[in-house]
């Protein structure tokens, strides 16, 4: 059997939220504690399809970096690495790209959302993204892929990538990945709106917890969290009608690392106005030491930067072997070159 080996990783756009850390974060840290082999990667290039500015993308890669280590992730056991530094993930993209159909590309909902009405305008690489997370993943061998909900598709075209390339050449080359959606709070939704996902670029920053928010501030936005008027019914199956209420459930559940029933079952009846304190005081007392720790690391960029060049070298001893195994494989003369 093939040893477990995980690769994830997240978009340097903006902070990183509440959805992030619980849909995927959390779920990292516990895969490196159980001593799985881990590379979280900072997606640099996948950033790039929607414009940047460059001193933007350099703070955001470090601050992700700094966002995974103050959650957990331990650079002396996990490989962190921006995207960028390891050049197998543009080449291999190429290479997969070739025997990716436009008709799979075409059903992928996060271009459609993200291209919107001007799908014409958007860019290749948008257009294109679900591949280089393909290689992404492709390029380690990775067997297993802890996402939130929302990556699936993305997941499942990886997937078939794989066996495009396995059937084409005739050997169990790539290891499909199977994706890992872990825990209560794989989708987290916005603050203001149940049926919206928290996202990073929704307009107005009360709709999602950001991991560097002082305590006042989530405060305050877990207050102005929409909710309705009916108390805390005691079964999930009574929490199908109220986004917002199975939301703030979800949340809650998940930072104290439980089910959203035995949150019900102590709950039951109680309303809004005195729950929500209780949600309060439990996500600043998780998220508090956090943000200190992502304050404490972005005072010293060296250090970071220190960190994702070691991780990049030992991400670069992987990924090498398998870019030129890859390209002897397609039949490119690249063992008779130095790269
Ligand atoms: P990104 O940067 O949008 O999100 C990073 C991770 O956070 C999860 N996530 C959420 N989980 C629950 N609720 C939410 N509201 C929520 N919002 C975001 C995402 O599912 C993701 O796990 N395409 C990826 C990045 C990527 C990648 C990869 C992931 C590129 N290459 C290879 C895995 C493997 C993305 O845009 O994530």
């Amino acid at each position: 059997m093939t040893q477990k080996r995980i690769l994830s990783g997240m978009q340097p756009t903006n902070n990183l939220h509440l959805g992030n850390y619980l849909g995927a974060l959390k779920n990292w840290v516990a895969l490196q504690e159980e001593g799985a082999e881990c590379l979280y990667c900072i997606v640099d290039l996948h950033a790039i399809t929607m414009p940047q500015d460059p001193d933007d993308l350099r703070r955001s890669t470090r601050e992700i970096a700094a966002g995974y280590i103050a959650c957990g992730i331990d650079p002396t056991q996990s490989i962190i690495f921006p995207q960028s530094m390891v050049a197998g993930h543009s080449q291999l993209m190429w290479l997969l790209a070739t025997m990716t159909q436009v008709g799979k590309l075409n059903r992928m909902t996060q271009f459609k959302d993200k291209a919107g009405k001007n799908a014409e305008k958007a860019g290749l690489g948008l257009y294109a993204y679900p591949v280089l997370m393909a290689a992404d993943i492709l390029l380690y061998k990775a067997t297993h892929v802890p996402v939130g909900d929302d990556q699936k598709q993305h997941l499942e075209l990886a997937r078939e990538i794989a066996s495009t390339f396995n059937h084409r050449y005739k050997q169990e080359f790539f290891v499909p990945p199977a994706p890992y959606i872990m825990g209560e709070a794989t989708r987290v939704m916005s603050l203001r709106d149940g049926t919206q996902k928290m996202s990073k670029s929704a307009e107005s920053d009360m709709s999602r917890i950001n991991l560097i928010d002082d305590a006042d501030t989530i405060a305050k936005k877990i207050r102005k969290a929409k909710t309705d008027a009916a108390p805390l019914p005691e079964t999930i199956k009574d929490l199908e009608n109220r986004p917002e209420a199975k939301n703030l459930i979800t949340i809650y559940a998940s930072l104290l690392d439980k089910t959203s029933q035995e949150v019900l079952t102590e709950l039951a009846g109680k309303q809004f106005s005195e729950f929500k304190p209780l949600l309060v005081d439990v996500a600043v007392a998780h998220l508090a030491p956090i943000t200190a720790r992502m304050n404490d690391l972005m005072r010293d960029v060296s250090e970071i930067d220190k960190i994702l060049k070691d991780g990049a070298e030992k991400a670069n001893a992987l990924a090498e072997p398998v870019v030129r195994e890859t390209m002897d494989i397609m039949g490119f003369l690249i063992n008779k070159a130095r790269f």
